[in-house]
Formats: structure tokens, C-alpha cells, sequence
């Protein structure tokens, strides 16, 4: 009835199934995945926790846009979800089709997709939910659009109940507050999505610009010590001629993403999604650059 797909590596391990028979109602293709029980034994129940933050958003606009899951199997010690057909973004930063695209194309796929995670991210916070493991690795693009899916669900908490693990999810992309221990921490996936906002213009335009971490320090600890109105002109500078004409179009971005991991009190900048989207929006004057 099953076919074992693609097996993929985590703290997980995810094996995608296709249908071959018609005889149960099901999703063409589904994704279980197991936990490494001995590294998380209450996996299973924290699942459940999230199963029920999950249902806040079943017949909301954002539903088809996080990752549905449809079995948490204490017996089997699984989960079970809809596959999304697409590439995560890693997967598309990693190939060589973005890259050999017209560079407009790549300015507006790169707006399209942070855009549309924008509001994904702003309507699970202004529900009091954070997702807490965001990253290139856990959107799946349905298309260059900008439809995308949110997947890995497992850490996603409402921040006034903490009921779920203290994990911290993946250092590159937690935000100062995060690392001080506010685990729950609202601003932390805006923070999260600003890096991979950045972290598509490097590999998109081939150029480093976000500090490389190495060993125990965190990105987050070193940009808190950075300047970052000369960040800013910095990563501009490398930028502007890769971007060539389109330089307007995509300098918008580049502000939101500083702004968003610029350090207030120690919290990433959290603000409404009209009021981000005209950051993102904003087209410099040319002379003024
Ligand atoms: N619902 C899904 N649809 C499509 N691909 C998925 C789905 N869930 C997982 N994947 C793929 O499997 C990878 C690992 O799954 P994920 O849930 O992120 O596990 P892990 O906890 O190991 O990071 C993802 O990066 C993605 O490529
Ligand atoms: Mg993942």
C-alpha cells in the first residue's frame, strides 16, 4: 500500500510514503517521522501539545500554509503529516536554479518569499504563537512564488503557556533574547527570518555577508556587539553591484533584515506586518545611496 520514499537526516528521522493503492482515504503523499525516543522520551507528548496549538489555525487564512498533521502514534512512536510537493528553501539555495536567473527574478523571489513568511510568522505570534526551530531548512517552496509551507512544527509553543521543551532550536538563527534564555520569546522568529533573508541574498548573489561563526559563538552574540549602521552600508556595498539595476528594488529587504536583528533591550525588532512590509516596500533614490 506504502512505498518508502527519501529518508532524511535530523534529530529525527523523516521518511516520506507514497499511495499505491486507492483503498483507504488518504494524501497522495505523507511524512512520518521518528523521533530519536532515547534523545527526546516525552517527544510524543510534547507532539500532542502542539497538535493542540496546531488547531488554532485549522479554517484560518494561514492553515494551508503550515504543515498539517494528521496522526501522532503513541503506539508506533511516529508522526504523521501532509507532504507539501516543492523544495525547502535550503534545497533552493543549495541548487544552481535561483542562481542563474535574471537577477530580477531573484530580487523578487527573495521579496515574495520573506514577504508571505512575513505574515505566516505575524499571524501565529498575534495568536501567541511561536514556531521556534524557523529556518531555510523548515520552509517548503511550493514555487518561486512565494508559496510556501512552514513545516517542523515540533517546537511551536504558545508563548504564555511554555508548555513544551526548553529546546533551543538551531543557534545560527536565535536571537539575543533567546540565547539569555527567553526561550518563548515572540520576536524570535522575526529574528529567524531576517537571517534567512540574508542568508538567501549570500547565496543567491554568491557573497558573504553575515560575521561566520565558529564553534561556540553565536551569531547573534557577535552582531550584538557589531555597528550596525556599518552592517548596513557594508552588506549595501557588496550588494549594489551584483544587484545592478535592481539595487532599489531589493535595498528595501536589506534595511528590514538589519533593523530585525538590531538589538533593542536585548528583543529583535517586532513590528506590525503593514508597518514591516513598507520597510521591505522602500525604494531608495538613487543618489542617496
Ligand atoms: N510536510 C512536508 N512536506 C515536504 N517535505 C517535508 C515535510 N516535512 C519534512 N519535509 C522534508 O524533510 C526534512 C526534514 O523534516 P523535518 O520535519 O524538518 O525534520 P527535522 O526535525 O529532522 O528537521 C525537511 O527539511 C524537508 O525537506
Ligand atoms: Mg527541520
Amino acid at each position: 500500500m506504502m512505498l518508502g520514499g527519501r529518508q532524511l537526516k535530523g534529530f529525527c528521522t523523516t521518511h516520506f510514503f507514497e499511495r499505491v493503492g486507492d483503498e483507504i482515504k488518504a494524501p497522495d503523499k505523507i511524512v512520518v517521522k521518528f523521533p530519536n525516543m532515547r534523545a527526546h522520551p516525552d517527544y510524543l507528548e510534547i507532539v500532542k501539545v502542539v497538535m493542540g496549538v496546531r488547531e488554532l489555525f485549522y479554517g484560518t487564512d494561514i492553515d494551508g500554509s503550515l504543515a498539517r498533521f494528521l496522526v501522532c502514534d503513541l503506539d508506533k512512536g511516529c508522526v504523521v503529516s501532509d507532504y507539501t510537493e516543492g523544495l525547502s528553501l535550503t534545497e533552493i539555495m543549495r541548487g544552481h536554479d535561483m542562481r542563474n536567473r535574471e537577477v530580477c527574478e531573484i530580487v523578487d523571489f527573495c521579496k515574495d518569499l520573506v514577504v508571505s513568511a512575513l505574515w505566516v510568522v505575524t499571524e501565529m505570534n498575534s495568536k501567541g504563537v511561536v514556531h521556534r526551530d524557523f529556518k531555510p531548512d523548515n520552509l517548503v517552496c511550493k514555487n518561486l512564488l512565494g508559496d510556501l509551507v512552514l513545516i517542523d512544527l515540533d517546537f511551536m509553543a504558545l508563548s504564555h503557556s511554555k508548555r513544551s521543551w526548553n529546546c533551543d532550536g538551531t543557534p545560527k538563527y536565535q536571537s539575543l533574547d533567546v540565547i539569555d534564555g527567553q526561550n518563548f520569546s515572540a520576536g524570535r522568529d522575526m529574528y529567524a527570518l531576517a537571517i534567512t533573508g540574508l542568508d538567501m541574498l549570500e547565496s543567491f548573489f554568491d557573497v558573504e555577508l553575515l560575521p561566520q561563526t565558529v564553534g561556540e559563538t553565536f551569531l547573534a552574540d557577535e552582531l550584538a556587539d557589531m555597528n550596525m549602521t556599518k552592517f548596513l552600508s557594508r552588506i549595501n556595498s557588496i550588494i549594489q553591484p551584483k544587484a545592478g539595476d535592481y539595487w532599489p528594488q531589493i535595498a528595501g529587504l536589506m534595511s528590514w533584515c538589519v533593523e530585525v536583528i538590531s538589538v533593542d533591550g536585548g528583543k529583535p525588532f517586532v513590528g506590525n506586518l503593514e508597518n514591516n512590509i513598507k520597510i521591505i516596500d522602500w525604494m531608495p533614490n538613487l543618489t542617496q545611496v
